[in-house]
């Protein structure tokens, strides 16, 4: 099976899963997308994110990637001590810890704007009251978020297992 169905049925079990499990799958840049030119962090502003969200970023792969850096790399566009790198075109990249996240473009894009900051909060608490309250509004921040990030790694797993599985 081609390498391209592959990601599409990876970008549709993405989906199912995060909707499953009340995450959030936060795409950089909207429908603009991974690319040079467009402010990040009023991007990053107009958003929360919680433990067990997802980041994604989609770019043209043979011109862009994802680096995740420290906050050094962040300002200075290096990616020496990078703790991870994407290249697919299509990530999907599992914010798991409660910090500020740092990615940026390691191929000359960071210098046109292409790197995020994120802050990753802690899941608020369970919405006990959510059946009374009839006032609750549509913010993504107010859904009910039932899974711990491990059953999402699991999952995530499993699915990336499968998808190798069936296409061979
Ligand atoms: C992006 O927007 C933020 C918030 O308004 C601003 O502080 C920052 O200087 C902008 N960055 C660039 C590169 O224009
Ligand atoms: C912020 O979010 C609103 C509602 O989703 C959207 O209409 C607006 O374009 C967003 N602004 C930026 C800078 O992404
Ligand atoms: C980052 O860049 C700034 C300004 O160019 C420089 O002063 C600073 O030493 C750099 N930091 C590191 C850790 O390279
Ligand atoms: C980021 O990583 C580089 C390379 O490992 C290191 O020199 C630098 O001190 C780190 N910066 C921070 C803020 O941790
Ligand atoms: C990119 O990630 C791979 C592992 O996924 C690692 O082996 C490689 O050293 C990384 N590259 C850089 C430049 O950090």
């Amino acid at each position: 099976m081609l390498n391209s169905s592959r990601s599409t049925i990876l970008f549709y079990l993405v989906i199912c899963v995060t909707t499953l499990v009340g995450a959030t799958d936060h795409i950089v840049g909207a429908n603009r997308g991974w690319n040079p030119g467009i402010n990040y962090t009023l991007w990053a502003n107009n958003q929360t994110f919680y433990v067990g969200d997802l980041i994604s970023f989609r770019y043209m792969k043979t011109q862009y990637n994802v680096y995740e850096v420290n906050q050094t790399g962040y300002d200075n566009c290096t990616i020496e001590g990078a703790m991870g790198n994407w290249s697919s075109g299509k990530d999907f990249i599992l914010l798991s810890k409660a910090k500020r996240y740092y990615f940026i473009c390691g191929n000359g894009g960071c210098f046109s704007g292409m790197k995020v900051s994120v802050l990753v909060h802690a899941l608020p608490p369970p919405p006990h009251a959510a059946i009374s309250n009839h006032d609750s509004s549509s913010k993504s921040s107010d859904k009910a978020r039932f899974s711990p990030p491990v059953a999402i790694l699991g999952v995530l797993f499993a699915s990336v297992a499968s998808i190798w599985f069936l296409s061979d």
